[in-house]
């Protein structure tokens, strides 16, 4: 039994939906959460802002005895997760790497579509890791500079204006005939199921939810299951943990935020 915590960041409550999945998957896991609201969004700053963030991020993490590190967002695992593996021995787990391995499984038409941030896209990481996989897959990135803020402030998809945005790109890809959509920003999930409403027929993909099925595996193979029956989890912010709380309690009720 290992006791340590994972540790879990993203520049918002995208991360939360990693986390949501994480307490589902494995229940006996003592988690420390981050989420950088100081610097969100991410996704319109350059790579280099991305990599000094989320080499922030590590360091107040690791302020705990991790022994293992998520990176619960597109966009600082695209700019920054071999900076951030070269930081430690402990794995340095991504969320875009799993999506990309689950859409190859699951396309049939091999015609992949993806949501993301700016940064996200302008990184090519889906492409490179899709093309890692089989190169005949073609891959449509749409970058959406919107959704991620307009998500952190609290708007979902009963909001016309954000359904309106989405069914914009949404469009794009269908006319692509794409037959998988990968939500390439964890902040997305929150916007699941109306796209899976809008889209009937295409396969739906959340990174957040690779990621977890991810770390599973990870903490069977190398033996790092926790066990205990009351695990502890523990919520930062960097700036505004009351602003933080009410938009958090659309995906993880009754929780405490901290400052970092
Ligand atoms: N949730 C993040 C992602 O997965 C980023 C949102 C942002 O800060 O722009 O890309």
């Amino acid at each position: 039994m290992n006791r340590k915590y994972i540790g879990v960041f993203d520049s918002g409550i995208g991360g939360l939906t990693a986390v949501k999945h994480l307490i589902e998957e494995l229940p006996n896991e003592n988690v420390v959460f981050l989420a950088d609201t100081l610097n969100m969004p991410y996704g319109s700053k350059s790579k280099e802002q991305i990599i000094a963030y989320s080499l922030n991020d590590f360091d107040i993490l690791n302020r705990y005895d991790l022994k293992a590190l998520l990176i619960a967002c597109n966009t600082a695992d695209s700019a920054a997760r071999k900076t951030l593996q070269k930081q430690t021995s402990i794995p340095v787990l991504g969320v875009i790497e799993a999506a990309a391995r689950k859409a190859c499984t699951v396309t049939e038409n091999r015609k992949i579509g993806v949501l993301a941030t700016p940064a996200t896209v302008r990184s090519g990481k889906y492409e490179k890791a899709v093309h890692a996989i089989d190169t005949d897959i073609e891959v449509y990135s749409i970058a959406c500079p919107e959704l991620a803020p307009m998500i952190e402030s609290g708007r979902n998809a009963e909001d016309p204006e954000v359904t309106e945005i989405l069914m914009g790109y949404l469009k794009q890809l269908k006319d692509r005939q794409i037959d998988t959509l990968v939500l390439g920003c964890t902040h997305y999930d929150v916007l699941e199921k109306k796209a899976k409403e809008l889209l009937p027929n295409i396969h739906v993909i959340s990174s957040s939810a690779c990621a977890i099925d991810d770390l599973k595996e990870l903490l069977i193979r190398q033996d790092l299951l926790n066990a205990d029956p009351e695990p502890e989890r523990i919520y930062l912010v960097t700036a505004d943990p009351e602003k933080f709380k009410k938009t958090a309690s659309a995906i993880l009720k009754n929780i405490e935020i901290d400052e970092a």
